[in-house]
């Protein structure tokens, strides 16, 4: 293991962030990889036995792979108030010929099954996201000879996972599509420059930083490594690349300009994320209790049929802030191009 440089030396300092849900595939790990990047599949919302295989898939070429999981990190939730909003979600899901539970559906997204399935099987990295897990978990990757990334959103929270004993950060800031890592599932990313935010961690937690969060091109890249991050993880930029397994409404939205902004909204999942401003968004933003993953559950089912239905406003279309970036090319290719840039400075 390496304490000082947990992804070890890179080619390239350019990651491809996990994407729950589709978007991450073991192609798009590998082909970043190769371009001299590092890849990290998404483990959150995977079965052990679909992990299993992807890592088994991205094992077989490459040692430039981490793995992505959620920590568990529940808060109580006002079950009138979840009621409520599943009432107000029943014409969603009658437009698009579906159901939904209006009972709270609680898990732990297989945390315990995931990280013996991890202790058992090492990976080079794991990263974990929406909290902290405990020392003796963080030990115990240690043990096995797997190095630790704490994703976090603030200083404090970075001083909270150094304490664990973390080798590194992954700092995302507040123009990152998706959800937001912060560890309060209730706060709203704070509206700090995301290389500001960097130079504070980097400061004030003496830990090797991986920057992440509304990377729109090489400029951004160069001024998150300027302000002290070892490497930067783009989700967004990749999000069309040929290798990602982004469902076609939501690559299409990305290219459509009647989509004009992103967004941070609680609505689809109970927890903070960015996405493109949309008619589900318009229509419920407002309302949404803050109580993942209970939401998350609760509109799996619209989420689900508005994908098939290719109905982009009824879907969670996760997008950062560099959106309009983002370009329907092999993943290999965006991050080589993004490469030379930084190189010729
Ligand atoms: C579709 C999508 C899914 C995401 N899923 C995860 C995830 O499973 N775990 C995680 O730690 N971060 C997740 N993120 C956040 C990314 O890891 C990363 O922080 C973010 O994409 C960086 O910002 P950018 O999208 O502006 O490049 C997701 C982001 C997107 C866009």
């Amino acid at each position: 293991m390496t304490r000082n440089r947990p992804l070890g030396a890179l080619p390239v300092p350019i990651l491809a962030a996990p994407m729950a849900g589709g978007p991450s595939t073991p192609e798009l790990v590998i082909a970043v990889a190769e371009a001299g990047g590092f890849g990290f599949l998404a483990g959150g919302y995977a079965t052990v036995d679909s992990l299993a295989e992807q890592v088994g898939r991205v094992r077989a070429r490459t040692d430039r792979f981490g793995v992505n999981l959620f920590v568990p990190n529940r808060r109580p939730m006002d079950a009138d108030t979840f009621r409520a909003y599943a009432e107000a979600l029943v014409p969603e899901a009658e437009a698009l010929g579906v159901g939904i539970d209006p009972e709270p559906v609680d898990d732990d997204d297989l945390w315990t099954a995931k990280l013996e399935w991890l202790l058992d099987h090492p990976v080079p990295v794991v990263s974990l996201t929406f909290g902290l897990p405990d020392a003796a978990e963080v030990a115990a990757l240690h043990a096995v000879g797997t190095a630790v990334l704490a994703s976090v959103t603030t200083p404090e929270e970075g001083r909270s996972a150094a304490e664990l004993g973390v080798d590194g950060l992954v700092v995302q800031g507040p123009g990152a599509g998706g959800h937001s890592a912060g560890h309060d599932p209730r706060r709203l990313p704070s509206p700090v420059d995301g290389a500001e935010l960097v130079r504070r961690v980097v400061d004030g937690v003496g830990l090797p930083v991986i920057a992440a969060g509304g990377v729109d091109g090489p400029g951004a890249i160069r001024a998150l490594l300027d302000a002290g991050a070892e490497a930067v993880a783009i989700g967004t930029l990749l999000l069309r690349s040929e290798e990602a397994g982004t469902a076609p409404a939501h690559r299409r939205a990305l290219a459509d300009p009647r989509f004009e902004e992103t967004v941070v909204t609680h609505c689809f999942t109970g927890r903070p994320a960015r996405a493109l401003r949309n008619g589900f968004i318009e229509r419920h933003g407002a309302q949404a209790p803050f109580a993942y993953p209970a939401v998350h559950h609760l509109t799996r089912p619209i989420r689900r049929a508005a994908a098939a239905a290719e109905d982009p406003e009824r879907l969670h279309l996760w997008a950062g802030t560099g959106y309009r970036s983002a370009e329907e090319r092999p993943a290999g290719e965006i991050v080589r191009d993004l490469a030379a840039a930084l190189r010729r400075g």
